[in-house]
């Protein structure tokens, strides 16, 4: 994947609060191009393979419980420095040090339920995509 892509998951408290559009809007009011997207849900054991990085840290266990108890949106975006420009869109993990603007400080309930991922690296992004599109969905 190229490395003005980046990966992003709308979390299920904000798919099931109706945000899907409102995040969205503000993704693309940054922005970046909506390259895929769609509506899934992970199960349990997907979830644990998706955040495999922290298993071990103490909320591992309720981050994939979190993760797999509804809908989510997993989307491909696409901007100049996509990985960085993205997670300055979605804000710090904790809410409460969100910056204003930030999705997460419109939209994160806690620092577990934080409304949105955003990959870390452009290595990650490609292989978070990979996760939930195959290659020819990514155009
Ligand atoms: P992601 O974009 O989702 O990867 O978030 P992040 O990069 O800002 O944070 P990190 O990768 O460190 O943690 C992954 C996810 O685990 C977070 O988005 C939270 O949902 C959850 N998480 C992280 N730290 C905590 C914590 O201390 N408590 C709880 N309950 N959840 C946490
Ligand atoms: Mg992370």
């Amino acid at each position: 994947m190229a490395t003005n892509r980046t990966f992003t998951m709308i979390k299920p408290h904000a798919v099931a609060a109706n945000a899907i559009g409102g995040i969205t809007a503000m993704i693309e009011a940054a922005g970046f191009r909506v390259v895929a997207m769609k509506k899934t849900q992970l199960t349990a054991e997907q979830a644990g393979k998706f955040y495999a990085v922290h298993e071990g840290r103490p909320f591992y266990g309720e981050l994939c419980e979190m993760m797999a108890a509804g809908a989510i949106v997993p989307m491909i975006l696409e901007k100049e420095n996509a990985v960085a420009d993205f997670r300055e869109l979605i804000g710090s993990t904790d809410p409460a040090e969100a910056a204003e603007g930030t999705i997460r400080k419109n939209y994160a309930l806690s620092k577990g339920e934080n409304a949105i991922h955003g990959s870390d690296s452009d290595e990650n992004a490609a292989i978070e995509a990979a996760f939930f599109f195959s290659e020819r969905e990514m155009y």
